[in-house]
């Protein structure tokens, strides 16, 4: 299967940028439903906008709903769960039994689980012992397929960032890492917050972070010809555990998608 990533679009209306964070989060969805190889599903991996607000809920989604596939999202940081639970309601994924934005996808041939790492004192992720035990339990859930999580936040020392630990505290993040590997039948662990693309390892497991796709906020260097054009993971999944990741700059031709050449 194919999984198209978006991540940290901080969509906001009072922002001297908002418009051009409105164009990258508008063109990267226009660029997902132009590929040669459609996408199964869409995961925005959190910071879907950048104060928490209702009014910026409602541009988020009227964007994401021109996406052609199913569409999945996260909590992040700089998103408010009650907000964001309103605004996406819709979709019937996120879980209704507790207040994290936590929930598994079982439709396709690798289940996908998404893990609500917000943190309301921080910027820097939380992991508490309810959720691990709510993530544990949802990996449990099947034991036939394989698994890709989806965390906000990296589980993983990213060291190319300013600070390697992306958690408020570093337990926080093994609590995060051991339940990721309990089972072995995890294959990927996919995830954003850096702002910069990067890869990593969870104990054995291949770990990706994707670029914000807000490109005023996008860290790393690009030449001046690709600073406003949004760059987007394509994660293919296989159900034997595989997995590759494909970077695409939005608005590259021929749309040949995530196996194109
Ligand atoms: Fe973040």
């Amino acid at each position: 299967m194919i999984i198209a990533q978006v991540s940290d679009t901080h969509l906001t209306l009072d922002a001297p940028d908002s418009q051009q964070r409105i164009r990258d989060f508008e063109a990267t969805i226009a660029d997902i439903n132009a590929l040669g190889e459609a996408p199964d599903a869409i995961v925005h991996t959190g910071d879907i906008v950048h104060n928490g607000r209702a009014e910026e809920y409602a541009v988020a989604a009227a964007i994401l709903a021109k996406a052609r596939a199913p569409v999945f999202v996260l909590a992040g940081n700089k998103d408010n769960r009650a907000n964001l639970r309103a605004a996406f309601a819709g979709s019937g994924t996120i879980s209704t039994d507790s207040a994290f934005i936590d929930y598994s996808v079982e439709r396709f041939e690798v289940r996908l689980i998404a893990v609500d790492t917000l943190n309301t004192r921080s910027n820097k992720g939380d992991f508490c012992e309810e959720r691990a035990h709510r993530l544990v339990r949802m990996i449990d859930a099947e034991t036939s397929k394989p698994i890709a999580v989806f965390a906000h936040h990296p589980p993983f020392a990213v060291t190319v960032g300013p600070d390697p630990i992306n958690f408020e505290t570093p337990e926080m993040m093994q609590r995060l890492a051991r339940a990721v590997q309990h089972s072995g039948r995890v294959a990927a662990v996919i995830s954003g917050h850096v702002h910069r693309g990067t890869m990593g390892q969870v104990g054995a497991i291949p770990a990706t972070v994707m670029p914000a796709t807000a490109t005023p906020l996008r860290k790393g260097e690009y030449p001046a010809h690709l600073r406003a054009r949004p760059v987007y993971h394509l994660h293919r999944l296989d159900r034997h555990g595989g997995f590759t990741t494909a970077s695409r700059i939005v608005g590259t031709p021929p749309h040949a998608g995530a196996g194109g050449r």
